[in-house]
């Protein structure tokens, strides 16, 4: 069965009515203590539900803002109504749509759609990954030094999060670390290749479903952070062009042993003599 059709066309109505709701600007509520959600994420996550109920009455569906259908389905969906709640609610036009599904536990479908930009991602298993309708293909930059990586923070638990120790490391050993707030499109931009290597701790199966698919079609690697198989309950992905993925490996093993770690300046040194 191809469903990437109909999650297309799912997805396209669900970003437009997040349109709706980021030129009018939204009230921001809270989950925990900078766990941000807003009604469009709730509005979003009903009409895909909607949708997938009418047209696919026996599936299966998780869904980021509370969705759960558990029926045994061979099929299950899984829909994060609106990646980048942050940046929504703050008017910084980075989020999207992103469904996945699952067929007996593989992956076998995704959609992404960022509409701010009107792209729309989208993979089946073993049939590549399109932008637009057109292919897309990771990137060809083999060393590390030369990479555009990105990654991302949690929103609860932050004080927990060694990332920064992460981000430190692989500013000082890449072109640079971008933290645009989507995972599911950071995903994309490794697909893409416009990232070269994307990595975040801590992430949930809706954030992470589509675009893991997309990327391993798009012809790069996922793996958790010690190169074994990306599992959807994993607390880590590692999601790159496969070039660079065990130098990155290796760059993660070297910080996780606290080993080769560069210092980081301190601020107090440097707010005794502006001129450091
Ligand atoms: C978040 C975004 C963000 C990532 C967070 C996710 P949400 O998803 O993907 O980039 O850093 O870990 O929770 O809450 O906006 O759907
Ligand atoms: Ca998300
Ligand atoms: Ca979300």
């Amino acid at each position: 069965m191809n469903l990437v059709p109909a999650m297309q066309s799912i997805a396209r109505e669900a970003g437009a009515l997040l349109m709706g709701y980021f030129r009018a600007r939204v009230t921001i509520e809270y989950k925990g203590d900078a766990d941000l959600v807003t009604v469009a994420d709730r509005k979003s996550e009903a009409c895909i539900l909607e949708r997938i109920r009418q047209q696919f009455p026996m599936h299966d569906v998780m869904g980021e803002e509370g969705t759960r259908i558990e029926s045994g389905s061979d099929y299950k969906w899984y829909v994060d109504p609106l990646d980048g709640t942050t940046n929504f609610a703050h008017g910084f036009p980075v989020f999207c749509v992103s469904l996945a599904v699952e067929y007996r536990g593989q992956r076998v479908a995704a959609v992404i759609y960022d509409p701010t930009r009107d792209e729309l991602f989208s993979a089946e298993k073993g049939g590549g990954a399109q932008l637009n309708g057109g292919p897309i293909h990771v990137s060809v930059t083999a060393n590390l030094g030369e990479c555009l990586v990105a990654t991302g923070f949690p929103s609860h638990k932050r004080h927990k999060s060694p990332n920064i120790y992460f981000y430190h490391q692989l500013t000082l050993r890449t072109h640079g670390v971008r933290r645009a707030g989507s995972a599911a499109l950071d995903l994309c931009n490794v697909a893409a290749g416009r990232f070269d290597g994307f990595w975040e701790f801590n992430l949930n199966p809706w954030d992470t479903a589509a675009g893991v698919l997309i990327v391993e079609e798009a012809g790069g690697r996922v793996t958790d952070f010690s190169g074994g198989p990306f599992q959807i309950a994993s607390q880590e992905t590692l999601a790159s062009n496969g070039l660079v993925h065990d130098a990155l490996i290796h760059e993660f093993q070297q910080i996780f042993a606290g080993r080769g770690l560069e210092e980081l300046a301190s601020p107090v040194a440097y707010a005794k003599d502006r001129s450091l």
